[in-house]
């Protein structure tokens, strides 16, 4: 939540400073308030930064920023090993991440703030049910991944979850019913991010009801100031915590603290890494990693020219081919430098239909988009740092994010990923996997994470020649 930046008790002072940012209306209902929803208001409104919110009205009357392509080209990346000396610079990774995790100095951090409009589901994201037999939530999947990372290395991983406004009570309810899924009181944290206000197209706050200003997430990029401002980063160096493995609560696949990817940022002395795939075309929605101005960044797919998107290296392939998959590890020391002082990450603009009490203190819920929502990226920290990793992942084996209730990255489809991933680790072991004359399969396995994180988990667990038919769940 956002610290207070004027006096909450003090209505006409801030009167006055909505006013003199044109938002006066925020009071039209006053009168029909009682006390508690006058208070209320006025609390909400001494910690909205009436300021930036015109410097951002005032921006987004001009052109967006857009990506010129003469200043952009190719970042280095650490591919998939596919050489003999790769193979062993990723061995040595390997054993520096899990070293920094048998010693106790790697936090997992999911963003979970979001509002996941597109999925449509009630609920916070994290307590959407991924899988298919057990009726596992993604919270509980996640806890797992995390509790059994921590078992492998002997040290407690600590897992700090970001919330915001919008869904953090529900958050806590769900961990807490779930006995925070094995975890220790205080090992999992939970803190918000910030709140922002959406504008219509004359820069003016929507009101959500007649005592409350609309507003949403400030973005993902919102938690690197939220760590800061919920003590949750002082509290981690006093853990002796140094790296902070970040990921999406979407994204079931996701290899947990990944010692690989931890070892390479690590090696490298890096502030902060990310992790890419393979784009599967020119026109996959994802954000590619390139250098601008020589500078890392993500484009955004919307921002990255036609051109550069179809562009292709001399033997055919994409020249911006590596999509960020919003996995990124950032060192504690480079998220304090960032808070140093205080700073902001530039916001981007979406425009977005959005719910509000029209003049007759009727909600109106409109299907066209009638407000601008103002967001910040994580991703965008990348350019601050001196130096970062990015590090090539096969998509199969860590990316099927949940964003869509149909089609692409939807929970159907990460079902059947997480699946054909499971199917690929018992195979791995010896396993007879029940496949139809075309290799598919006609249903769900499911592995629990606390008895495997991958296809080394399972050996010793699985018989040579075991049969593997759907349903099948360890
Ligand atoms: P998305 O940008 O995909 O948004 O977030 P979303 O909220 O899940 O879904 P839509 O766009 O409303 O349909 C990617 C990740 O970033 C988190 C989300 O919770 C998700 O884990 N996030 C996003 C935040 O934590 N805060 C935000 O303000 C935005």
């Amino acid at each position: 939540m956002k610290p207070r930046t004027a006096n909450p008790t003090d209505e006409k002072g801030l009167r006055a400073l909505a006013e003199a940012h044109g938002q006066g209306h925020v009071f039209r209902f006053w009168g029909e308030l009682n006390a508690a929803e006058r208070s209320a208001l006025l609390e909400q409104l001494s910690r909205i930064d009436f300021d930036l919110i015109g410097r951002l009205v005032a921006e987004s009357a001009g052109p967006p920023p857009g990506v010129q392509a003469g200043s952009l080209a190719p970042a280095p990346i650490v591919r998939v090993p596919r050489t003999d000396e790769e193979r062993r610079d990723e061995a040595r990774a390997r054993e520096r991440g899990a070293e920094l995790l048998r010693a106790g100095k790697v936090a997992a951090f999911v963003v979970a703030g979001g509002q996941g409009t597109r999925l449509g589901f009630d609920g916070p994201k994290g307590a959407f049910v991924i899988g298919p037999l057990t009726g596992r939530t993604l919270f509980r999947h996640h806890a797992e991944k995390v509790l059994a990372t921590s078992r492998r290395h002997g040290r407690t991983v600590p897992w700090y979850v970001m919330t915001s406004e919008s869904n953090h009570e529900a958050t806590l309810r769900h961990f807490r019913e779930s006995g925070l899924y094995g975890l220790r009181e205080g090992d999992v944290r939970f803190f918000q991010q910030e709140m922002i206000p959406a504008v219509d197209a004359r820069g003016r706050f929507f009101l959500e009801s007649k005592g409350k200003v609309f507003t949403s997430p400030n973005g993902h990029g919102g938690s690197l100031k939220a760590l800061h401002d919920s003590g949750a980063l002082r509290e981690m160096r006093e853990r002796g915590i140094e790296l902070i493995f970040y990921f999406q609560v979407d994204n079931p696949l996701v290899v947990m603290c990944d010692p690989v990817f931890l070892g390479h940022h690590s090696l490298a002395g890096a502030d902060m890494s990310c992790k890419v795939v393979r784009k599967t075309g020119p026109g996959e929605k994802v954000g590619v990693i390139g250098l601008q101005d020589g500078k890392l960044t993500v484009i955004e797919y919307s921002d990255l020219p036609e051109t550069e998107a179809r562009a292709t290296l001399p033997d055919g392939s994409l020249k911006y081919w590596a999509g960020s998959i919003a996995i990124h590890v950032l060192s504690v020391s480079f998220v304090e430098e960032l808070n140093r002082g205080g700073f902001n990450l530039p916001y981007h603009r979406a425009e977005k239909s959005v719910p509000y009490t029209d003049e007759s203190g009727a909600l109106q819920k409109p299907s066209a988009k009638n407000g601008i929502k103002f967001e910040t990226f994580v991703f965008d920290a990348l350019g601050l740092a001196r130096r970062a990793v990015t590090l090539e992942v096969r998509r199969e084996e860590e990316f099927s994010p949940v964003k869509n209730a149909r089609g692409e990255d939807s929970p159907d489809k990460a079902r059947q990923d997480m699946t054909q991933l499971y199917l690929s680790w018992l195979e791995a072991c010896g396993a007879r996997v029940e496949r139809g004359p075309d290799g598919s399969f006609p249903g769900h396995v499911e592995l629990s994470p606390l008895g495997a994180l991958d296809a080394a988990d399972l050996r010793g667990r699985v018989m040579p020649g075991m049969l593997v038919s759907p349903g099948f769940v360890l």
